[in-house]
């Protein structure tokens, strides 16, 4: 029994399980108060384990019986501790265990194990729930077959649901003096660990669709919403379909159930839950109707319904051995989701040229958040290797590393064995550990035997955290006609104290005079290839050199004139680039790149640059002045995406800046940066208000990515003229938001006038609250826009306006969406206001990390770590942030979840 809870799991100490369970009977005598579990498991002995007695984990239960083979069990025949059970007595090879608890979800605040929402039942049992549930060896390398009898008040929880097929349902006789109850029997046919059990009853509705698989079999698809609620779910449904579809053309993988359903609830921990034919989905990715929902919304619904459906075979199928794999399904799975939705904006597109920069745009997304979120992360407190060797918690490690640094690491997998050469690794994966518990390892070796390849270097990616930098020169030697890129990479230390040398897979191009691609030659035969088949680097003028020594030159032949590199094309490693660009070198390649993402890349670089020198001193204008004109060029080439303009001429966000400073004063940060957003709108006015009257005349609202492009387009360009200040901008940004038949449109221009200090401003705020009060969803867009305010002069501080709006009708501390929406924006999201120097914002983080962790650890873990980065600021900063820690660790009974968060941004 072990109680402390900062205890460390090391990866290393994995052991298989003493015993197996192969089929577990599962009763619920469904009651929000009080709910009975009767489980019912077949025990082996494990053959490939050594002998150990059954130690069952737990948490929260009551215990009422306890029998084996039909015996109860006496005192010293087990011992039951708060966190672990363990059965003393001698147990034959083969026995069935009967363990009846009792447990109280309507007082289930942390939303894990089985809680109430909104009156309706649900479970969450990943990573750790299902022990909250019954006794039970919690860990995903125990597969069992699972069949569930629900039983509960007909009235009150009409609908019944559990993983795989329903096998029996009806009318439970009525006792004399109760209400109806009825019953429903689920039984799942395949073997699963306990984090893919699901639960749900209540009241709900379905929308229904029948769907052909590829293999000719008729399966059924339902979406589950609170009545009332089912005109929201078309998007979703649609999106599933594509889903289907998707992964049987891609990876030739089919829908393995009769019955696929999709249920969505109000609270919910994270974004959605992949268990075995029950995703349980928050209703943020669902609900999707162009009054509440924006156009980025509507692509976040069909990136995680198609997430948690690709689990169905990445994560399900094969599952983990133990939680420090967890890259091996999310790094997995989200790679599958990002390739399925730039699959589906290209196939919207209408020339390759235009698929080309539709997947370009999903990729520049996909590693906007990874700068945004994952790096500072990888250089914080809580860096990690893509698979941890440590964790106190395991729900703090459910990370953008794990998960979108996991998708980089797969991505440079396919990009060196290519796609076709990727889809062989998949298939061998599975023919090798369908219906298995496996590692990551597993995975790379897969892919390797697959492609006859050595993979044994690349694999350090898994150990390594922290993000490595490539320091790369470039040097022309014009009587011998030819380039040399010389590369030197540095890692932080792994595990062992020594820097790893990574295998990394560098694209590169070289632009002539021209802007043209040359044909690229290398001298000797060092490894290289083109870049593969699919990726937006595979112009012919991409070459994919593989680094694998710690410094390495590269030698282009027949290199007549200077040339400008284009490096790590379509970001084709999860690395830093040290290159010494000139201004004008990176507004040609703005212009010029061939490479869409390297365009968007070099303008990136041209923002930050001016950031920098103006913080540095130089003059704002001078510091500014290319890229005024490279985003001017942008936003005026029509042959260019409007979807990829928006994304160029959107400046990089504080915290990415941030990252770049050896010391951060977050005021002097906003304060250059605004300044920087005010030149850009000032100076590009006329252009602004042009493209905003270009891409404005629509006609009625058109889900379509065209549609969405030139909105997205739109808005930012309104943004920047309301910035500017005129009367005429302001105007048509209130008309937008008044006559908006959709939510892009009616957020955007709020956002605008909020952000442009508009007089409309209040009079918009409070038009949004009324016409959207009972929608809780559009409510958090609300919060948001007012926690990430930046302060007008002569305004109060923002934390007194986010301390207003937590006693607002529309807010929640039990909600977690709502405390993201509110508290986590202004924490994470507001850098000037948050860490005004008075330290207000450090008390209030303190005061609603502490109410957060009684209620829900794990969302209150979230929030915690807005102090990540604590050692980035100004020393008083640094002192206020340090005491404001302390504060918290000195707590007590603090959870292990913000334990671990508060003790490592301690420690660091
Ligand atoms: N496995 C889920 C996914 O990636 C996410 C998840 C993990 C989760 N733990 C959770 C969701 C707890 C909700 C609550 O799709
Ligand atoms: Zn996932």
């Amino acid at each position: 029994m072990d109680m402390d809870p900062t205890r460390t799991i090391h990866r290393l100490d994995y052991t298989p399980p003493s015993w197996l369970a192969e089929r577990i009977g599962l009763e619920f005598e469904l009651d929000p108060r009080r709910t009975v579990v009767t489980a019912t498991t077949r025990y082996r002995r494990n053959p490939a384990a050594g002998a150990g007695p059954l130690v069952l984990d737990g948490e929260s239960l009551e215990l009422l019986e306890i029998a084996v083979d039909g015996t109860p069990l006496r005192d010293g025949e087990y011992d039951c501790g708060p966190a672990q059970l363990s059965v003393t007595r001698a147990l034959p090879e083969e026995f069935e265990l009967r363990v009846v608890t009792a447990i109280a979800p309507e007082a289930n605040t942390a939303l894990m194990g089985l809680y109430v929402s909104n009156g309706n039942f649900f479970t969450q049992c990943e990573a750790e729930g299902f022990r909250r549930i019954t006794w039970f060896q919690d860990r995903p390398d125990v597969m069992a077959r699972y069949r569930v009898t629900l039983r509960a008040d007909r009235e009150r929880f009409p609908v019944l649901l559990s993983n795989g097929n329903l096998v029996d349902q009806g009318d439970i006789p009525a006792a004399a003096d109760g209400a109806a109850r009825h019953y429903a029997v689920w039984d799942d046919p395949f073997p699963k660990p306990s984090y893919l059990f699901a639960v749900v009853a209540g009241r709900l509705a379905a929308t229904e669709r029948s769907l052909k698989t590829r293999s000719g079999r008729e399966v059924l698809l339902q979406v589950w919403v609170e009545p009332g609620n089912e005109d929201r779910t078309g998007h979703a449904m649609q999106s599933l379909v594509e889903a289907i579809r998707w992964d049987e053309e891609r990876f030739g993988l089919e829908l393995d159930l009769d019955r696929f359903m999709i249920v969505a609830v109000g609270d919910f921990n994270m974004g959605a839950m992949e268990n075995k034919g029950l995703n349980v989905f928050n209703t943020k990715y669902v609900f999707a109707t162009p009054r509440l929902a924006t156009d980025v919304d509507f692509a976040n619904v069909e990136s995680v319904v198609g997430h948690e459906y690709f689990h169905n075979w990445t994560g399900n199928r094969v599952t983990c051995r133990d939680w420090f794999q967890l890259t091996l399904k999310e790094g997995l799975t989200v790679f599958r989701d990002q390739e399925f939705s730039a699959d589906r904006m290209a196939a919207e597109s209408d020339s390759p040229a235009a698929a080309a920069s539709a997947r370009a745009v999903k990729r520049i997304e996909d590693v906007r958040l990874l700068r945004a979120a994952q790096f500072p992360e990888d250089a914080g407190p809580m860096a990690h290797p893509i698979r941890p060797d440590a964790y106190q918690e395991i729900n703090n490690f459910y990370t953008v590393t794990v998960y979108e640094k996991g998708a980089e690491v797969i991505r440079m997998l396919q990009t060196l064995v290519g796609r076709d050469g990727f889809r062989r690794g998949m298939d061998l994966y599975f023919q090798r550990h369908d219906g298995q518990a496996v590692t990551c390892d597993d995975f790379v070796a897969a892919v390797a035997d697959a492609n006859g390849r050595d993979l044994a270097q690349f694999s350090r990616w898994y150990a390594q955290a922290g993000t490595p930098r490539l320091a790369i020169t470039g040097r022309h030697d014009p009587a011998a006609r030819s380039f040399t890129l010389e590369v030197a990479q540095a890692s932080p230390p792994d595990a062992s104290g020594r820097m790893p040398v990574l295998h990394v897979p560098l694209a590169v191009g070289l632009l002539d005079a021209q802007g043209r691609d040359l044909p690229l030659r290398l001298a000797g035969t060092p490894t290289a290839q083109a870049a593969p088949e699919g990726s937006a680097a595979q112009a012919p003028g991409t070459l994919v050199l593989e680094l694998t020594g710690q410094r390495q030159s590269f030698v282009f032949v027949d290199v007549d004139a200077p040339v400008v590199p284009s490096l790590l094309r379509d970001f084709s490693a999860p690395v830093i680039v040290d290159y010494r660009y000139e201004d004008r070198e990176l507004a040609f390649l703005a212009a010029h790149d061939s490479d869409p993402f390297n365009r968007w890349e070099a303008t990136q670089r041209l923002a930050v640059g001016a950031v920098l020198r103006t913080l540095d001193g130089d003059d704002p204008a001078r510091a500014a002045s290319t890229l005024v004109e490279a985003l001017r060029r942008s936003l005026g080439d029509e042959t260019l995406d409007p979807a990829f303009r928006e994304l160029v001429l959107t400046l990089p966000g504080e915290g990415v800046i941030a990252e770049q400073l050896a010391v951060v004063d977050p005021a002097r940060l906003r304060a250059v940066r605004d300044a920087l957003r005010m030149r850009l709108a000032s100076e590009l006015e006329a252009d602004w208000r042009g493209a905003f009257a270009r891409m404005g005349d629509q006609g009625p609202w058109r889900a379509d990515r065209t549609a969405a492009a030139r909105r997205a387009l739109k808005n930012v360009a309104l943004g920047y003229w309301v910035l500017a200040g005129a009367a005429e901008a302001r105007e048509a940004a209130a008309t937008q938001f008044a006559s908006a038949d959709n939510m892009t449109d009616r957020q955007a221009a709020l956002q605008a006038l909020v952000s442009g200090a508009a007089p409309q401003r209040d009079a918009a705020l409070a038009a949004f609250a009324t016409e959207f009060g009972d929608e809780p969803l559009a409510m958090d867009k609300w919060l948001t826009i007012q926690a990430t305010m930046h302060r007008a002069p002569g305004e109060p501080p923002v934390l007194e306006r986010v301390r207003a709006l937590m006693s607002h009708p529309a807010f929640s501390i039990r909600n977690p969406n709502r405390v993201r929406a509110l508290v986590g924006s202004f924490c994470s999201g507001n850098l000037a206001e948050f860490h005004a120097t008075d330290g207000s914002g450090y008390a209030f983080w303190a005061e609603q990390v502490a109410a957060l962790d009684a209620l829900n650890p794990q969302v209150a873990a979230r929030i915690a770590r807005a102090l990540d980065r604590w050692r980035k600021f100004t020393p008083e900063r640094q002192a206020a942030m340090r005491s404001a820690l302390e504060t918290l660790a000195g707590r007590e009974g603090l959870s292990g979840d913000v334990r671990e968060i508060v003790g490592k941004a301690l420690a660091a």
